[in-house]
């Protein structure tokens, strides 16, 4: 993980910390609306120690949070990558001021989805972060909506549900080799939807099981990471920041072993 800097510009933490851009930042530094320990005149290019200085914005204490991390509402024909293509990536879909470089370094995304793949994304600054939540070490919990092709009988649901809690055999596909997946829970909705929880994140991982097991996904969309649910409020392309509730829910569970 980069170093976190703790000294920075003034209007560069307050362009970061979502009051603006670095020019309407500038305009309220100019117009007397931020001060910093008292001083209601500091200038645009004066730095700011992150741990000791007291900031105020129009008379609001500046809670200065390092880490950025957004959840998003994924659209399918999106690619979870930062590097164009035939594709627009996610990053196209949010504001410049949102995706360009944060205090806490550049976004990046929490475990890729699909192209064709909807729901819910995390991008955020913090590597570490990243890491508990992908490393199949970790077994943070992903929960999918998934619409099959081919409807499955009463019978045959429980034989899916006995396969996926005692792990799937995968088959290779693409670059990547076949791999036993680690058990997972999978909870009918109607003969051809169901949720499926997994613990890993492999390549492929809910459409290569459902591949395993004789059928195919026609619609996939995340609807869950460790305790943080999707925001269905989000239209999909929306996106918006984690409130601390979230965070926590999304980070500080018994679900990290
Ligand atoms: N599993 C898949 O097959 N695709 C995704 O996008 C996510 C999980």
């Amino acid at each position: 993980m980069g170093q976190i800097k703790e000294i920075v510009r003034l209007d560069r933490l307050l362009a970061n910390s979502g009051y603006g851009t670095r020019a309407e930042v500038k305009a309220m530094i100019h117009a007397g609306e931020v001060s910093v320990n008292g001083n209601s005149a500091p200038r645009v290019d004066d730095h700011v120690n992150l741990s000791k200085d007291r900031i105020e914005v129009c008379g609001q204490l500046l809670k200065v949070s390092i880490h950025t991390c957004y959840m998003m509402n994924k659209p399918a024909g999106y690619v979870c990558s930062s590097k164009g293509g035939p594709h627009a990536t996610v990053f196209d879909l949010m504001e410049e001021k949102d995706r360009g470089k944060r205090l806490g370094g550049e976004l990046s995304i929490v475990g890729r989805l699909d192209v064709d793949t909807e729901g819910l994304l995390i991008l955020t600054t913090d590597g570490e972060l990243n890491h508990r939540l992908t490393s199949p070490k970790y077994h943070i919990p992903k929960s999918y909506f998934v619409r099959l092709e081919n409807p499955v009988s009463a019978e045959k649901q429980e034989q899916y549900i006995q396969a996926v809690a005692k792990g799937v055999e995968i088959p290779p596909e693409d670059h990547e080799p076949g791999a036993l997946c680690r058990g997972g829970k999978l909870e009918w909705e109607s003969g051809v939807t169901c949720r499926l929880t997994i613990y890993e994140g492999l390549y492929h991982e809910v459409k290569r099981i459902f591949k395993a097991l004789g059928n195919q996904v026609v619609f996939l969309k995340r609807v869950g990471m460790n305790n943080l649910v999707l925001d269905e409020k989000l239209a999909p392309g929306e996106y918006r920041e984690l409130s601390e509730k979230e965070l926590s829910a999304l980070t500080l569970t018994n679900a990290i072993l």
